[in-house]
């Protein structure tokens, strides 16, 4: 370790919590809104087992939309290439839940990182297993070697209640034959693996095998192939932030994924994974603190994928 990590995450920590903190939590998911805006946790896991921690960084949160990255896991080792038919890998540079690009693509989405994608995904995983939703903890599970990772029921029920948006999405892309199964039963899967508690910690356990070829880090078992692994950060790098990607690529320079329940997950590839949670939000949908952290991070260690 040429770098002492140790010192650069708790100065980091100390510095952006003596500044304002800027942001909101969102409110459209009644639930949610109810968290404690202050929370702040960090926690870096290498592949040398290195472990820095700080804050808030075993409490456990709602993942949101970091759960994409779970279920395009188990849903591209399963189907494979033709998972491409479904659903496109470019950025789509609109708000993560934007209907407005679905028409003219004839109800492909342009990533599995958006809303859209996500639905898609869930539709196959529907198709795949018999009970996605199990299946989606046992992998969580298995890979963190903890078992108190669930679902929080009120926080899928609430997003199920206001969910107009999502709904509307699963409905067109119905339309267009790109969602095989009932949309309420898509929805119900989708907004469960949106409500998965994950603590920092957890977190940086679990996207680990994405630094380390697709090869679980603790005893080594291919998750997924190297060559499906590179692809999965591909597209973190370049959709993993909406349409804040290219600023994330830009000041933090590594592939990660955000929810709006204040998390970022970011990796570098070989080497580490960082998981930092705030939950005031920027006008984009990512955490605020945990952009300004990021940044900060991969400026003072000199290191990420440029
Ligand atoms: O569907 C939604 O709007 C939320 N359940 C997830 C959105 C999300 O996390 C996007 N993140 N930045």
């Amino acid at each position: 370790m040429q770098n002492n990590y140790a010192k650069i995450i708790s100065g980091i920590y100390t510095d952006i919590l003596s500044k304002e903190n800027l942001g909101k939590v969102p409110d459209y998911i009644p639930e949610i809104a109810k968290i404690s805006a202050d929370k702040f946790g960090v926690a870096f896991l290498d592949l040398d087992k290195n472990s820095f921690v700080e804050g808030d960084y075993k409490e456990k949160f709602s993942i949101q939309s970091i759960s994409k990255v779970f279920s395009l896991t188990l849903v591209y080792k399963h189907l494979g290439e033709k998972l491409w038919e479904r659903v496109d890998v470019e950025p789509s540079g609109n708000a993560f839940n934007s209907l407005v690009q679905l028409e003219a693509d004839n109800g492909i989405p342009r990533n599995p990182f958006i809303n859209a994608g996500a639905l898609v995904v869930c539709d196959i995983l529907l198709d795949i297993f018999e009970n996605p939703k199990q299946e989606i903890l046992n992998f969580i599970r298995n890979i963190t070697g903890e078992i108190n990772i669930s679902y929080n029921k009120k926080v899928a029920a609430s997003e199920m209640e206001n969910g107009f948006r999502n709904a509307a999405m699963c409905n067109f892309m119905k339309s267009f034959g790109n969602i095989k199964n009932n949309p309420n039963e898509v929805l119900d899967l989708y907004f469960n693996l949106c409500s998965i508690e994950m603590s920092c910690e957890n977190l940086s356990k679990s996207f680990l095998f994405l630094a380390n070829g697709g090869k679980n880090p603790i005893n080594n078992e291919e998750i997924l192939s190297s060559s499906k692994t590179k692809r999965i950060n591909a597209i973190m790098l370049t959709c993993g932030f909406y349409d804040e990607s290219g600023e994330f690529s830009f000041l933090v320079g590594l592939p990660g994924k955000s929810g709006v329940g204040g998390g970022i997950v970011a990796v570098l590839p070989n080497h580490y994974c960082i998981t930092v949670w705030s939950p005031k939000l920027n006008l984009k949908g990512n955490s605020y603190r945990g952009m300004k952290f990021l940044e900060e991070f991969t400026t003072q260690t000199g290191e990420s994928i440029f």
